[in-house]
Formats: structure tokens, C-alpha cells, sequence
């Protein structure tokens, strides 16, 4: 079996569960980390790489078979100033520079190469339209980013190197993220829906993505860019409506006005205001099924 495979961002939300995948599954997990003192799980080698500085051990890439691309910047961790514009996109676009130019330089041609894109690339807008990985990007701060990370993502395929992207909703984990975000109001025994609350939230449990993420790894053929997201479409409406359903002492309240959450939130206020649907169709064409094909199906998993 082939079955080195390095990580780049491997220790995140996504990448900690990866990780944990591929290691039950067989493989040799390498993670390409900023901090020299990550987490140690003994199950896994750790490489360390500075983007800014174009420092990288090399020792990383050797005999790689597989590579999965997953680092950047926070979206939605800190306010959208142009320098962190800026950092979002050079942190994922630099990465694969850096990891191509590493591959050119000890001469070394991994089996495929795997990277994370958003469906930002369809823009923040709301439509009636399902959108299909064959449309244009959107001309916005996220639909510019995803285009030219996903561009960077293809020069490995130029230089030869089968790639896959997969375009990602937003990612349901029981460890973090999007979900304990839309949680944070039943503390208090509460929840709203923002603004129209008419926003599609595009999404896809963690169990299912590392699945196919472990698919680009067991089957060659699978390439080109996918959306990875579950084919039940909820808007924010639904969505408030359906957490409120697994928390029973809490109550709705009016919807957030967005004249609230612009000035709280800027620019970023449009990731949460807006959104459309996104089809699965070319992934589950390809034979994929969906373990959690419905939003009630992943939150009775996810939500105890
Ligand atoms: N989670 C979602 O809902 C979602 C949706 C769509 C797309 N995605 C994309 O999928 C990828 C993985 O998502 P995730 O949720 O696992 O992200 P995450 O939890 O934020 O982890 C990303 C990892 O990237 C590395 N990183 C952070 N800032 C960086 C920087 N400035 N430069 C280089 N590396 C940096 C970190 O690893 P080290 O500290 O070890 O370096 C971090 O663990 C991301 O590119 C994300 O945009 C995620």
C-alpha cells in the first residue's frame, strides 16, 4: 500500500479528526505544523514550516505519497482588515507554493495532491440558484480568495500531480467550529436566526468529509473539485429551528436585524447574512453516500 501521507494543517479542526481516519486506517500520518511544540499524539511525525519565511523541513515531503493541504488563516477568527485580507489568502496560496517549489527542488512527484477550498467561492448572495462547481467564482473577498487558492491548488496538476479540491460547507464537529458557535446563545437559553434569516447554510458533518478526503486518498481516479457539502439545503430559519428542537428549555427570538450585525461584525457580516445553495450532485454521482444526509441525522450525532 502506498501510505505516507503529510498534512499541512493537520492539527486543526479538520485535520485532528483526518488524521485520526487515515492512522485507523493504515496510513503514515505526517503533519506540517507552524509550532515546533505541537500537541504530540505519538501516532504521527511532525514536520515543522514557516510560510512568511519560506522555512520548511524538508524531511516533510520525502517519499510523500499523498499530500492534503488544509492550513490557513482563520476566516472568521478575527475582523476582515485589509492585512488580514491579505493573511487568509497569502497563508493558503504561499503554502502550496512553498510545498511545490519543496517538491521541485528534491526532485519528488507525490501521488495526488488534496486541498481545501470553501464554498465562498460562490460568493456571500443569496439566490434561488443551486450553485455547481462548474460556475464562475463570485467577485467578492471570499469568492476571490477561494479562485486563487484553488488556482494555486492547480499548479500541482500542471506540474503533473493528479489534484483534488474539495469546495467545503460549513463543517459540523462536535469539537469546535461553526456548531459550538450557533450554540453559544443556549447558554442562555436562547436563539435567533440573523437577519433575513432566508440564507442558506451551506454544510457537511466532519465524519462525512474525512470520508471523502479518505476516498481522494483510496481511489486515483478521484480528482478534479468537488463540493463537499450535504445535499439537504437549510436555511438559517431551518437551521436556528432545528438546534432549538435538541435544546428544549430554550426559545426563539426575533431575528438578528443586520443592522446589528454589520457594524459588530463589518465586512465578515456577509458570511452569515447571506448564502445559497450548493449541490452534491457531481460527488454523489461519483457513488458517495452521505452518512448524515440530513440536518436532524448530524445534529442528533453531534449534539448529546
Ligand atoms: N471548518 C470549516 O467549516 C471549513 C469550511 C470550509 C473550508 N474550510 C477550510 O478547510 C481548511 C481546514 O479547516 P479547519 O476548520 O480544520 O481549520 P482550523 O481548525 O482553523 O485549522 C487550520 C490549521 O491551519 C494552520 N494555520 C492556522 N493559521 C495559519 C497561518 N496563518 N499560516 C499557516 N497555517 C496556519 C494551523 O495549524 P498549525 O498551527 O499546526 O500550523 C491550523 O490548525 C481551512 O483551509 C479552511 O479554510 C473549513
Amino acid at each position: 500500500m502506498d501510505k505516507i501521507i503529510l498534512i499541512t494543517g493537520g492539527t486543526g479542526l479538520i485535520g485532528t479528526q483526518l488524521s485520526k481516519l487515515l492512522f485507523d486506517n493504515g496510513y503514515e500520518v505526517r503533519i506540517l505544523s507552524r509550532s515546533k511544540n505541537s500537541l504530540q499524539n505519538k501516532n504521527y511525525e511532525y514536520y515543522h514550516w514557516n510560510i512568511a519565511t519560506k522555512e520548511i523541513d524538508i524531511s516533510a515531503l520525502k517519499n510523500v505519497h499523498y499530500i492534503i493541504h488544509l492550513a490557513g488563516a482563520g476566516i472568521a477568527d478575527k475582523r476582515w482588515t485589509t492585512a488580514r485580507k491579505k493573511h487568509i489568502l497569502d497563508s493558503r496560496v504561499n503554502g502550496a507554493t512553498l510545498l511545490l517549489e519543496t517538491l521541485e527542488q528534491i526532485n519528488h512527484r507525490p501521488l495526488k495532491f488534496i486541498a481545501a477550498s470553501g464554498i465562498g467561492f460562490y460568493g456571500a448572495r443569496t439566490n434561488t440558484t443551486i450553485f455547481k462547481e462548474n460556475t464562475s467564482p463570485h467577485n467578492d473577498f471570499l469568492g476571490n480568495t477561494c479562485k486563487l487558492w484553488e488556482q494555486s491548488s492547480l499548479t500541482f496538476k500542471e506540474a503533473g500531480i493528479p489534484t483534488t479540491i474539495l469546495r467545503t460547507g460549513i463543517v459540523l464537529s462536535k469539537k469546535g467550529g461553526a456548531l459550538e458557535k450557533l450554540c453559544q446563545t443556549f447558554k442562555f437559553r436562547f436563539a435567533s436566526a440573523l437577519g433575513s434569516g432566508q440564507q442558506y447554510m451551506p454544510w457537511i458533518h466532519i465524519d462525512d468529509l474525512c470520508r471523502i478526503y479518505l476516498r481522494t486518498i483510496t481511489d486515483i481516479e478521484f480528482t478534479g473539485i468537488y463540493n463537499a457539502v450535504a445535499p439537504a439545503h437549510v436555511t438559517n430559519n431551518e437551521f436556528t429551528k432545528a438546534l432549538l428542537r435538541f435544546h428544549k428549555n430554550s426559545v426563539q427570538l426575533p431575528n438578528v436585524p443586520s443592522s446589528i450585525l454589520k457594524p459588530l461584525l463589518g465586512n465578515m457580516s456577509a458570511m452569515v447574512l447571506q448564502g445559497s445553495r450548493v449541490s452534491s450532485d457531481k460527488l454523489e454521482n461519483t457513488g458517495f453516500k452521505f452518512q448524515y444526509n440530513s440536518l436532524k441525522k448530524a445534529l442528533e450525532d453531534l449534539i448529546k
